[in-house]
């Protein structure tokens, strides 16, 4: 596990940035693992800047969302898929069709799940999964439990990140009690993985993923020990448990 800590979070996003323009230089048909949460949002600030400046070109680039909530269509400013629309594909030149999220309003979620899943398999698995951190170790929405799901599933969001995800929506009963998520399986099929964290509240989750010991399933994130090919790239804030 490499670990890059940034001064700030402008840093972070910019070198997390840079490490995703070069990957989609080398293989312009790349398959892009792509989070949510406020993490990352610096990060497709930079994209869409480079873009501009001709200096990425995402036009046969695929892009597979790992998590959504379950109940939320696509027009609601709290859905994924709105939030990745407003913050990279509206602004970069994205072909509609390679652009894959899980569908949160669909009436066969199982089934949509499994097609999601094989679409990923048969297109060759993922290239470069960004991720951000649950304050709880959760990675997507695979959440502590005594056991982790390997495939894509739907979940109940625990306490603790329905009370995190609050601060996007109005009142805490308007955050979804559900999502689906691409299981830890899946996320370990990723050729590359990249995490990002920043500020103080994660520093806590950043130390267990970097120093412990042990993997546990009370801690999804530890599992990333186990993968041959993550970076961790924190900012100082983040770091200060390291
Ligand atoms: C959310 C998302 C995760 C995200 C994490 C951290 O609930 N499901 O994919 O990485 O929690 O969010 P944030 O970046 O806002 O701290």
């Amino acid at each position: 596990m490499k670990v890059i800590i940034t001064e700030n979070y402008e840093e972070l996003s910019k070198v997390t940035a840079n490490i995703f323009a070069a990957a989609i230089k080398e293989n312009p048909s790349i398959k892009l693992g792509l989070a949510t949460g406020s993490t990352p949002v610096g990060l497709y600030e930079e994209l869409v800047e480079m873009y501009k400046n001709n200096e990425v070109d995402f036009s046969e680039v695929i892009t597979f969302n790992l998590d959504e909530y379950v109940g939320l269509d696509k027009t609601n400013e709290n859905s994924y898929n709105y939030f990745m629309h407003e913050n990279l594909f509206n602004h970069v030149n994205l072909k509609k069709e390679n652009i894959n999220l899980p569908d949160g309003m669909s009436s066969t979620i199982e089934q949509s799940l499994i097609d999601y899943q094989l679409k990923i398999e048969n297109l060759g698995g993922i290239d470069l999964q960004i991720d951000g951190l649950g304050e709880n170790g959760h990675i997507g929405f695979n959440e502590p439990d005594s056991a982790l799901k390997l495939n894509a599933h739907v979940t109940p969001l625990t306490e603790s990140t329905i009370q995190a995800n609050s601060r996007f929506f109005d009142t805490i009963e308007e955050v979804p009690t559900s999502a689906i998520t691409l299981g830890m399986g899946n996320i370990f099929a990723s050729k590359a993985i990249i995490i990002i964290a920043n500020g103080a509240h994660k520093a806590k989750a950043v130390n267990a993923l970097v120093n412990s010991t042990e993997v546990t399933t009370q801690n999804p994130s530890t599992f990333l020990k186990l993968h041959p090919n993550v970076t961790v790239i924190v900012d100082k804030e983040a770091a200060k448990l390291l």
